[in-house]
């Protein structure tokens, strides 16, 4: 029985067993025997989770780019590491090999050296996806960098914002990005952000769509004569395990938002394993996962996940409607996809367009199915099954966040039975805990409350980007010596899990993580907005919507409204991005608050649901009245 790879379910359950009983011989031996260290460590797991301080391999030395290419060069030089697929169909496929995708990064880490790129430093990666963006991750990591990367969907004041935060140095950036029958032009945000970033000396431009676009002098350089001048050698940087290796933002549901810090190498074990099982990858599987490496699903499960393991790694740039909604499955069929990992929001999507579109296509070769980012319906989860996998292929429903680095619960195919909604089982090395409100641990099966982790994993965030505190009071304070995630989740009568849905404001629409407060704060800057909340309500393909409910200064003529509502949703994107806009505006006189102020939003979430009837005890506002007028003109 090897640790690494889990085949049955028996063998589930005595790693699992090993796992909680003595966690620093079970991740230590995965370690060792699956990587390329400089030095090995001197203790596998140091901690404290109430300050909290986690320290996994300490006194380990490592660079995760020689795990993820130099030591696949002799085995698999030729195999194909990334295989980029354009947005365009007619646009060939790239298939780069381990090899080349060495020497791409080696160079590329050599024209981050000759821009004053140095150890520790940050650089924000603002990229669609295209092979530079992998290629630009793994740069940074081969020089000790640290990498910021930011969604190429995200807006110029998001972006500056989180430049801002990280203290970038440099920006990475193309002239643009194509997606589905749009053409962006990403550069002309980069150039609004820096407007606000005294401190990027340097902004790296590649080419996507080839278009005349301003240059700064002086700051603004083309890439690909910068690598076609640089070497392709480039020694790896030896890094300490706890090393950063990078910054992603997440929204929470206060203030902005939360740089969390994955360092280097329990990041690396831990995802390289969780990859392993939950995908069950084979040496000659291609594995695709749909999602943009701007998220943390990307960063773990198209890059260094799939890469520490030596697979082939699909790079899409599309999208699933363009040129039509076949297009997922026509890529599946010509690359024999074995893996296929996607959002429930795609699924749903899909699922509502003619059957045609995934019939006209062989996907025989899908062999294990995925979703992640929020909990997929029972409906969509059957389309999925029947349709794509012919009831053929496992569903991985894997639940985990970007705090957690990777996978934590989830079906592993052919060990754990799977029921749909369900994310199952805890992955070995991840004790989960369900919290009642007073602070109690449920303990036995058919209980639900808050999902906590009561063990530290080697995935997990170590902090938030300059600000330590609030990593603590969000993470560690709720419940003592646990970490607390946010989500809620039962425990059935077999000891699975299932997750049923944020218990903060944070909201998750088609998959996206987005908190209450920053889209308020956007609207509130309408001069005419006094006030605002945010709630989201069910929607059919989409998970959730939002509902904003916005306070006027002035009480206008109705006919106004619509226009209001225009101007709302574009201040919406130009603080965060399209993702964030509102589907339904109610304009309101009053907004139900407590005593002390605080808008009840348990109250808006009911009305905006359409569920009035049971709107429990109101009396204990400060303007019970209220919430009648609100029903009243529900939307
Ligand atoms: C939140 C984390 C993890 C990569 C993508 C999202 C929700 C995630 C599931 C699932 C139900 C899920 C949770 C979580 N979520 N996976 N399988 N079932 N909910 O990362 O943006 O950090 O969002 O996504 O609410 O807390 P993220």
């Amino acid at each position: 029985m090897s640790n690494y790879h889990i085949k049955n379910l028996e063998e589930y359950f005595q790693v699992y067993r090993k796992s909680v009983r003595d966690p620093e011989t079970f991740w230590g031996e995965i370690a060792e025997e699956n990587f390329m260290w400089q030095k090995q460590w001197d203790k596998v797991l140091e901690y404290d989770l109430s300050k909290p301080e986690i320290s996994w391999f300490k006194g380990a030395k490592l660079n995760i780019t020689e795990n993820c290419l130099d030591r696949h060069l002799y085995a698999r030089g030729n195999k194909t590491a990334i295989i980029f697929e354009p947005n365009d169909p007619s646009e060939k496929a790239e298939h780069i090999t381990y090899k080349q995708l060495h020497e791409r990064v080696c160079k590329f880490a050599n024209v981050l050296l000759e821009n004053g790129i140095k150890k520790g430093d940050r650089v924000c990666i603002y990229l669609p996806m295209i092979p530079e963006l992998a290629v630009s991750l793994l740069a940074c990591a081969r020089i000790g960098a640290i990498h910021s990367v930011v969604f190429a969907g995200f807006s110029a004041t998001a972006l500056s914002t989180r430049i801002i935060d990280s203290d970038c140095k440099m920006v990475i950036t193309s002239d643009g990005s194509f997606r589905g029958n749009k053409t962006i032009n990403l550069k002309a945000i980069v150039d609004e952000a820096l407007e606000s970033c005294p401190n990027i000396e340097t902004v790296l431009v590649a080419k996507r769509i080839h278009t005349e676009i301003p240059m700064k002098q002086n700051r603004d350089k083309w890439l690909q004569p910068l690598l076609d001048a640089a070497s392709t050698d480039c020694a790896p940087e030896i890094m300490d395990a706890e090393a950063p290796l990078f910054i992603l933002y997440t929204s929470g549901s206060t203030g902005k938002p939360k740089g969390m810090v994955h360092t280097t190498a329990g990041y690396m074990v831990y995802t390289s394993y969780t990859f392993k099982n939950v995908f069950q990858y084979r040496e000659n599987d291609v594995y695709w996962c749909t999602a943009d490496i701007g998220w943390i699903t990307g960063h773990s499960y198209i890059v260094y996940g799939p890469l520490a393991n030596g697979a082939t790694t699909v790079l899409f740039e599309g999208v699933p409607s363009y040129p039509d909604f076949g297009r997922f499955w026509e890529v599946v069929e010509k690359h024999k996809i074995t893996q296929f990992y996607t959002a429930p929001t795609a699924i749903r999507a899909l699922a509502k367009e003619r059957l045609d579109f995934s019939e006209n296509y062989d996907l025989s070769s899908l062999k294990i199915l995925g979703t992640v980012g929020e909990p997929i319906n029972e409906e969509a989860w059957h389309w999925y099954d029947e349709n794509i996998g012919k009831k053929n292929c496992p569903i991985v429903d894997t639940w985990w966040q970007t705090e957690t680095g990777g996978i934590m619960i989830s079906p592993i195919p052919y060990a754990t039975p799977t029921i749909p909604t369900y994310a199952t089982l805890p992955l070995p090395g991840i004790q989960p805990a369900l919290m009642d409100e007073n602070g109690e641990e449920l303990i036995g099966n058919l209980v639900s409350g808050r999902l906590c982790i009561k063990f530290p994993w080697p995935g997990m965030a170590r902090t938030i980007w300059g600000n330590h505190q609030r990593y603590k009071e969000t993470y560690f304070s709720a419940f003592e010596n646990k970490y607390f995630s946010g989500d809620g989740a039962l425990r059935d009568s077999t000891g699975y899990y299932r997750i049923t849905g944020r218990v903060d404001d944070v909201i998750i629409v088609s998959g996206h993580n987005l908190g209450t407060a920053p889209i308020e704060d956007a609207i509130n800057e309408h001069p005419a907005v006094a006030e605002s909340a945010i709630v989201g309500f069910p929607h059919d393909v989409k998970g959730n919507a939002l509902y904003g409910f916005v306070i006027l200064k002035e009480t206008g003529e109705s006919r106004l409204h619509d226009n209001l509502r225009k101007e709302i949703n574009q201040i919406i994107t130009e603080h965060i991005g399209p993702i964030a806009k509102l589907d339904k505006i109610q304009f309101t006189e009053g907004l139900p608050k407590t005593r002390s102020g605080k808008i009840m939003r348990r109250i808006l979430r009911k009305i905006a649901e359409k569920d009035t009837n049971n709107l429990g005890d109101i009396s204990t506002l400060l303007n019970p009245e209220v919430v009648q007028t609100i029903i009243d003109k529900a939307l």
